[in-house]
C-alpha cells in the first residue's frame, strides 16, 4: 500500500487505538480495498475454531430457540456452518435433537442402532418413539455382536407388537451384506455400485470376519452425499462422516444457589455420548464465576472437547474463560437484533471494538473468537471476520422455514416468531423446561432483556447462506484474500460519518426491487 492510502486507511492494531474510547459498530467504518487477483468465488470460507472443529462456512446459528433445533442445525452442517441447539427444553428432548442431526446422513453408519433377536416389536417401537428415530428398519445381533438377519420397517407396527423379533426378522441368509475388506478406499463409491446392481435394495451391511457387523449403508443417504458433491457448499463433518452439531449448557444451580455439579456433567456427557461436537456454555455475562465454574468443570470431564464460552467484551473475560478452559470465546453484550442488555442495564459495548478488543486477547491466549449478535448483512460478516473466526446469527436465520414456529399471518404478511433468551416468554419456558416449573429458577432475572418479535419470512436457510457467502466471497475479493487468515492480514479500516453510511445504502432512487 502507498505510505499515503496508509495514513487514512488504517489495520486494525492502529485504527482501533486511535479510535480508543468510542465504541463502533459494523457501521462506523468501511473497508479499504486492496490489489487483487482473487476472483470471488475462489475465496476459500473455511475456519478453524479449535483443533477439532473445522467448518467450511464461518456461520453459526445461534442458540436461541426460536432459532436452532434440528432442522436448522442440519441446514447449517450442509452448508458447511454449525448450528448450537438451544437448551430452553428438557435434556432429553435436546439429546433426541442432537442425534438427529448426527444421525442425518453418514457415509458409513459405524454403530448402527442394533436390537436383539428376543425383543419384543413393542419394546423396538417404544425406542423408535423415545429416541425419535425417522427409520424402522435395524441389524439383529447377538450379545457378540455376529449378525442374525434384519427387521424390516414393514413389519415395525403395533399389531405385532408381541411378537419376537426373531420371528419378524428376515434371515441372515437374505440380509445383503459386504465385507469391509471388499469396501477398499472408496466406501461411498462401493455402495453407490452395490446399490445400482441391486434395484429395490434400499440397505447394505458391513460385515467383519466371523460375520460380526461393522456398519450399515443407506441408500437414501449414498444418494444424499453424491448430491453434495455437485452442491455450493461443502459440509461441515466429523471424522465419520457425520454432519457436526453443537449444543449450549447452562450451569444449572441447586435450590441453595451453589451449581449442580452433578447434573451439569450428566448433561455435557450425555451430549457427548449423541456426538456432540462442541458444547456451548452461553449467557449474557461470561465473565462471572458461574459460567468460569461451569467451564472448568466440563473441561476436567472432557479433556479433548471443543468449549464455547461467554458472552464477554474485554480482554480480561477473554483471559478468565480461557484460563478456566474455554476454547472459543463469544463475543457480544447487547448487540443483538432482540436484545434490551444496553437499554435495561446501560452495559454494552459496540461490537466492533468489542470484537478488537477481545480478539486481542484471544490471539495471546491461543483461544479463537465467534462475533455474537448485530449482523445484519453480509458486509457485516466481512467485518466481523477480519477479527474473528466466525459470526453466530439468530435474526438473520430466525424467519427461515428450518427454524423452530409457526408462520403466521398478519395484514397479507408472512412472520415467524423470534424472541431474545432473555425476554419474558423465553425465561419463563426454560424455566419451565428445566425445573418443571418456573418458581424454582433461582437463576432467572427479574428485569428482561429481549424483546418478543416477529421476522418475515425468508428463504431456506440454503439460499440466505448463499447470499451471505456470496457477499462474504465478494469482500475477500475486494481485499485481495483467498483465504480467511489473509483477510485477517489485509483488513484496513476507516471510519464512515453519518453522510458517509447514507452514501453506502441505496439513496436517492425509488427502490422497486430490494435485494432482501
Ligand atoms: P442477532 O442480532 O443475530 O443476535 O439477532 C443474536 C444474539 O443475540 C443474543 N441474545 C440476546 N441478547 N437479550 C440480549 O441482550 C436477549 O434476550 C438475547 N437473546 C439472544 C445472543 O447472543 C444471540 O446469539
Amino acid at each position: 500500500m502507498a505510505p499515503f492510502d496508509d495514513q487514512f486507511y488504517q489495520p486494525p492494531d492502529k485504527f482501533f487505538p486511535t479510535h480508543s474510547g468510542v465504541g463502533l459498530t459494523y457501521d462506523d467504518v468501511t473497508l479499504a480495498t486492496l490489489y487483487s487477483e482473487v476472483i470471488p468465488r475462489d475465496a476459500n470460507l473455511d475456519t478453524q475454531l479449535h483443533e477439532r472443529l473445522q467448518l467450511r462456512l464461518p456461520i453459526i446459528s445461534a442458540d436461541m430457540d426460536t432459532v436452532t433445533e434440528s432442522p436448522m442445525a442440519i441446514a447449517m452442517a450442509r452448508a458447511g456452518g454449525l448450528g448450537l441447539i438451544h437448551c430452553n427444553m428438557p435434556e432429553r428432548q435436546q439429546l433426541s435433537e442432537v442425534s438427529r442431526v448426527k444421525n442425518n446422513v453418514h457415509g458409513l453408519i459405524q454403530e448402527p442402532i442394533k436390537i436383539g433377536p428376543d425383543q419384543l416389536i413393542g419394546e423396538v417401537l417404544a425406542m423408535i418413539s423415545d429416541r425419535r428415530f425417522g427409520f424402522s428398519t435395524f441389524p439383529v445381533v447377538d450379545e457378540k455382536n455376529t449378525l442374525l438377519g434384519l427387521l424390516p420397517g414393514h413389519v415395525v407396527r403395533e399389531r405385532y407388537a408381541t411378537r419376537k423379533v426373531a420371528e419378524a426378522m428376515m434371515p441372515r441368509a437374505q440380509v445383503h451384506t459386504i465385507h469391509e475388506r471388499e469396501l477398499g478406499r472408496e466406501p461411498i463409491k462401493a455402495a453407490d455400485s452395490f446399490f445400482t446392481a441391486r434395484m429395490g435394495i434400499h440397505k447394505l451391511l458391513v460385515v467383519g470376519d466371523g460375520d460380526v457387523l461393522r456398519g450399515l449403508f443407506t441408500l437414501s443417504d449414498i444418494e444424499h452425499i453424491l448430491h453434495e458433491h455437485g452442491s455450493h457448499f461443502k459440509p461441515a463433518r466429523d471424522e465419520k462422516f457425520r454432519l457436526l452439531c453443537g449444543a449450549s449448557i447452562i450451569g444449572l444451580r441447586k435450590a441453595d444457589g451453589t451449581l449442580d455439579r452433578e447434573r451439569i456433567i450428566g448433561h455435557a456427557g450425555a451430549l457427548v455420548e449423541r456426538g456432540c461436537d462442541v458444547i456451548a456454555v452461553s449467557t449474557a455475562h461470561g465473565h462471572s464465576a458461574g459460567v468460569g465454574d461451569t467451564v472448568k468443570l466440563i473441561r476436567e470431564a472432557f479433556p479433548e472437547l471443543p468449549i464455547i464460552a461467554g458472552n464477554v467484551t474485554s480482554g480480561a473475560g477473554v483471559e478468565y474463560l480461557a484460563k478456566c478452559g474455554a476454547n472459543v470465546i463469544k463475543v457480544g453484550q447487547g448487540p443483538g437484533s432482540i436484545c434490551t442488555t444496553r437499554v435495561v442495564a446501560g452495559v454494552g459495548i459496540p461490537q466492533l471494538t468489542a470484537l478488537y478488543v477481545a480478539s486481542r486477547a484471544a490471539e495471546k491466549c491461543g483461544v479463537t473468537v465467534i462475533a455474537d449478535g448485530g449482523v445484519v448483512k453480509s458486509g457485516d460478516i466481512v467485518k466481523a471476520l477480519t477479527l474473528a473466526q466466525a459470526v453466530i446469527c439468530g435474526g438473520l436465520l430466525a424467519g427461515c422455514p428450518e427454524a423452530p414456529g409457526q408462520i403466521m399471518e398478519i395484514n397479507g404478511k408472512l412472520y415467524k416468531q423470534y424472541r431474545g433468551m432473555g425476554s419474558a416468554a423465553a425465561m419463563t419456558a426454560g424455566s419451565a423446561a428445566r425445573y418443571g416449573h418456573s418458581t424454582k429458577d433461582s437463576t432467572r432475572k427479574v428485569a428482561a432483556e429481549g424483546v418478543e418479535a416477529l421476522k418475515e419470512v425468508s428463504p431456506p436457510v440454503e439460499l440466505v447462506l448463499a447470499q451471505l457467502s456470496g457477499g462474504v466471497q465478494s469482500g475477500l475479493g475486494y481485499l485481495g484474500s483467498r483465504d480467511l487468515p489473509t483477510l485477517r492480514k489485509a483488513a484496513r479500516f476507516i471510519r464512515v460519518t453519518a453522510a458517509g453510511q447514507r452514501e453506502s445504502a441505496p439513496h436517492d432512487v425509488i427502490e422497486v426491487k430490494s435485494t432482501k
